[in-house]
């Protein structure tokens, strides 16, 4: 039996405190089960860091150097990887550094990067969909200067979405199709597993009260498989994305996020009367998502400048190496399962030797969609050879296309992974490995 939508408030997660705070921001973090009320009436178990599903919220600002210490008290090993963070590779959760059951591992992030919606949550090998399913996501949050200095929408009215999609066992749990002893879904889930129940910030189709006035949503598309196309049936100004703020605004019917994608969004809510029900829908799928129910006047000193930031664009004149990578179906271990240049995930093989510094365009083409997700590296879209002025760190390849971006790998040696973020498509091993040289 389905929860009835619109029964549940919207939860906000809680916001994680340092233990420590100096020049260095200590958080302490435990990965463990829990039993989460989820659906009304029901328990659900679930693995939640800090036994929380989305995981407590982590603030923290540019240049603060920021560490997070991870204590394993699972009964399975787990790795800590900060989506969008700009890391050090020893920092990075490579899918095979595990933190084993009892362990505790610190995580180091310089946070050498503008402010930004970032997520963090599980990337073990092989396991990355079961263990994010269960609830190993939470959201973090890159604040700076310059973002503080815009009229931006502040307080209760900066609300974090993180949306997935969940299903529910009559008894309350959320079974993962897999097979007990092997990796990942089962192989009649190569399309990655979907839920029938939206959930947002750990609630079914919840809803929050809203004043007439504008408010601020970083929504962050937490689904093992499934892209959205949200929609509230008004007019949504996109003002970041993943990597941070837009040099402007941009006015949108709908904003399309595939799984591990982030948009910053504004809505004005003072279009609405007191009284009025503005669902958030997934055009994607003809889901209801949410529901905002707008119910007083309050005054509103908030605005969307029509500057926002400024984005240089990388040169394409200046990469010095272009790369091909074919996003497709093929053999796994005499399955199938889904490859990356006709190879499947190797965690001592390397792909691509990158220059620490280097400029490179990479070119991706497939045969179904992929969420393409680089570590380390923010990239710009090229559309027709030129780069878009936006900072991103996944992209939705779609169908049959063929998508080129172009990055500059700076800061950091090491190895780290590139990979499709459909998490099944991740653990039948669309992932592949780069190692930035001095
Ligand atoms: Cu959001 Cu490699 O992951
Ligand atoms: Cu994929």
């Amino acid at each position: 039996p389905l929860p009835e939508p619109f029964a549940v408030p919207l939860p906000v997660p809680p916001v994680a405190r340092p233990t420590r705070r100096g020049d260095t921001d200590y958080y302490d973090l435990t990965a463990r089960q829990a039993v989460a009320a989820v659906i009304p009436g029901l328990r659900t178990p679930i693995w939640g860091y800090d036994g929380v599903f989305p995981g407590p919220t982590i603030e923290t600002r540019r240049d603060r150097r920021t560490v997070v210490r991870l204590t394993n008290g699972l009964a399975a090993p787990t790795v800590l990887h900060l989506h969008g963070g700009h890391t050090p590779a020893a920092s990075d959760g490579h899918p095979t550094d595990l933190v084993l059951p009892g362990a505790t591992r610190e995580y180091d992030y310089p946070m050498t990067q503008r402010a930004a919606t970032l997520w963090y949550h599980d990337h073990r090998m092989d396991y990355t969909g079961p263990q994010v399913w269960r609830g190993l996501a939470g959201l973090f949050l890159v604040r700076d200067d310059e973002e503080d200095a815009l009229p931006l929408p502040k307080g209760e009215r900066e609300v974090p979405l993180v949306i997935c999609d969940r299903s529910f066992a009559a008894d309350g749990t959320m079974p993962y199709p897999g097979v007990p002893g092997k990796p990942g879904a089962k192989e009649a889930y190569m399309g990655g597993v979907l839920g029938d129940v939206t959930l947002v910030n750990g609630a079914p189709w919840p809803v929050l009260k809203v004043a007439r006035a504008r408010y601020r949503l970083r929504v962050v598309n937490a689904s093992n498989a499934r892209p959205y196309e949200l929609s509230t049936g008004g007019p949504i100004v996109q003002i970041g994305t993943d990597g941070g703020l837009l040099p402007a605004p941009r006015t949108l019917d709908a904003v399309r996020l595939s799984p591990g994608e982030r948009a910053d969004l504004v809505v004005d809510f003072a279009a609405h009367r007191i009284g009025d029900r503005v669902e958030l829908r997934d055009l994607a799928d003809d889901g209801r998502v949410m529901r905002f129910d707008v119910d007083r006047d309050a005054p509103d000193d908030s605005a969307i400048p029509a500057v926002l930031s400024k984005v240089d664009r990388l040169d394409p004149a200046s990469a010095t190496v272009t790369r091909d990578f074919e996003f497709t179906s093929g053999n796994l271990h005499g399955g199938t399962g889904w490859l990356i240049n006709g190879k499947p995930y190797a965690a001592d093989r390397v792909d691509a030797t990158v220059k620490l510094g280097a400029t490179e365009i990479w070119r991706f083409t497939s045969d179904v969609s992929h969420p393409i997700h680089l570590h380390l590296a923010h990239f710009q879209v090229l559309t027709d050879g030129a780069p878009n002025p936006e900072w991103k760190d996944t992209v939705e390849l779609r169908e049959a296309q063929t998508l080129e971006v172009i990055a500059r790998f700076d800061g950091y040696p090491g190895r780290y992974v590139f990979h499709c973020h459909n998490l099944e498509h991740e653990d039948m091993a669309m992932m592949a490995t780069f190692d930035v040289i001095p």
